[in-house]
């Protein structure tokens, strides 16, 4: 009979283990048992950058990298970009079922009333320097949002819980447009009631003067999609700073704001601005052989928007991606850049080196020619994408909170450095 255990033979005493084996893991915490000698502490597993450790079991989000699928509960991201609103997603993921039409409307109502801020962050983002980065405004105005909630603190009351969350998503719009408005020296646009959850985006961005903006319901839509797309993908490492630092249970403002500033970093958020400025710097189609060159010698950096931790496959949000820049080109003109894309990702996929470690377009290859095309500057790319990646993290943290087996996070480390040692004075140190 086939049995879910582990055997181990450690070597080193000659004892054997079985250890218990569910959902295709083991308990890093059973192999503590295993010791070499009596004050040994146990046998730890060391997993930097966590490519093997699964922190937590999770119902929300589902990726299989190889064969490049993603799901959120359970509905390709395929059929959810193709049928369904931001915030029937964001409703998902929070909720573990699609919104009914009732519900639909009651949440986009809830989410429509939330988008004002207190007029006084108003006056934070005012006090920014004038060159300010929009995603180190977005991150450090949604931290100060905490100081208007203090009552948010109570985490484990679902009622506030779920307040908070429904503050979050609606607010963050508001917050990243006023952020490029400022770092633009525009007046602020308040929510437009009237318009979509992107529309409403698009408005507070885009208007000038009186008259109402009218978004094209084109880019209206094409903007919703990559919503979708970017709402949410497991434990990638804004979640992972989301759940860290939700589980020493501060409030959700704060966490948000650390999931945040883990999403501006080049190598995760910041890779579509990456992309642009990569594809700028290259400058035209004839370029691309000697740049590909240069990447493989290790010369010119990461070919930005390649690559992707999980997926070993062209990632399935950057295939939607490419399709949808069609429709907004349509309506934009071309993005010039758009050819040496297309051209270095055809000499990246038939390269020795890329095919070798599986490295393909990831969802930030294209979405940048998309927001650049729309008419956003490139550092308020990773601002466009944590809009909608709110609604993750915070599905995400409530399903930490709810989690009796979660604790705050606190890894072990294998310590290499000195042992005891005496101080020796500053005054008699040679
Ligand atoms: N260009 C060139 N080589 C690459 C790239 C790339 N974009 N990505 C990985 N490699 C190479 C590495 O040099 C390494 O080669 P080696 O084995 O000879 O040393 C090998 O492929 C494996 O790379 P790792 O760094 O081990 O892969 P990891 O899973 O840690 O990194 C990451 C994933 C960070 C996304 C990486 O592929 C990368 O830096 N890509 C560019 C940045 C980017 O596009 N980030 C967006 C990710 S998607 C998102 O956050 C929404």
């Amino acid at each position: 009979m086939v049995k879910d255990t582990l055997s181990i033979l450690d070597n080193r005493t000659g004892r054997t283990y079985e250890l218990p084996v569910k959902d295709g893991a083991i308990r890093a915490t059973d192999l503590r048992q295993i010791k070499a000698g009596t004050d040994d502490f146990g046998l730890m597993t060391y997993d930097p950058a966590f490519l093997n450790t699964a922190s937590c079991r999770s119902k929300i989000t589902f990726i299989d990298g190889d064969q490049g699928i993603l799901r959120y509960r359970g509905y390709p991201i395929d059929q959810l970009a193709e049928k369904c609103s931001y915030l029937e997603c964001a409703y998902l993921l929070l909720n573990g079922e699609l919104p009914t039409a009732p519900q639909h409307e009651a949440w986009k109502s809830e989410v429509t009333a939330h988008t004002m801020v207190h007029e006084d962050v108003r006056k934070l983002i005012d006090s920014f320097r004038y060159d300010a980065h929009p995603m180190g405004m977005l991150a450090s105005t949604v931290a100060a949002l905490s100081t208007y909630y203090p009552e948010s603190k109570r985490i484990f009351d679902k009622q506030q819980r779920r307040l908070d969350i429904t503050r979050l998503i609606a607010k963050l719009p508001t917050l990243a447009a006023w952020s490029y408005r400022h770092s633009r020296g525009y007046p602020y646009v308040y929510p437009d009631n009237e318009l979509s959850f992107a529309g409403n985006f698009l408005s507070m961005v885009k208007r000038m003067g009186n008259k109402p903006y009218e978004p094209d319901p084109a880019l209206e839509r094409a903007l919703d999609v990559l919503f979708i797309l970017h709402a949410d993908h497991e434990q990638n490492c804004s979640t992972n700073a989301m759940r860290a630092v939700g589980s020493s249970q501060a409030d959700p403002y704060v966490s948000v704001a650390a999931a945040a500033a883990a999403l501006y970093g080049p190598l995760h958020g910041g890779a579509n601005e990456a992309v642009l400025r990569m594809l700028k710097e290259i400058g035209s189609i004839d370029k691309v052989p000697a740049f590909i060159k240069e990447v493989k010698e290790g010369k010119s950096g990461r070919l930005m928007g390649f690559g992707h931790r999980v997926y070993k496959n062209y990632d399935p949000r950057a295939k939607i991606i490419k399709k949808m820049a069609d429709a907004v080109f349509e309506v934009t003109g071309q993005n010039p850049l758009l050819k040496i894309a297309v051209e270095l990702e055809k000499i990246a996929l038939s390269d020795e080196y890329f095919v070798k470690r599986k490295l393909y377009p990831n969802v930030d290859f294209y979405s940048g020619l998309i927001y650049e095309a729309m008419g956003f500057p490139v550092d308020m790319f990773p601002v466009l994408f944590a809009i909608p990646r709110v609604s993750g993290w915070l599905s995400q943290w409530e399903e930490l909170l709810l989690d009796e087996e979660q604790k705050i996070a606190r890894p072990r480390q294998l310590f290499l450095g000195e042992g005891e040692r005496d101080v020796v004075p500053l005054a008699a140190r040679g």
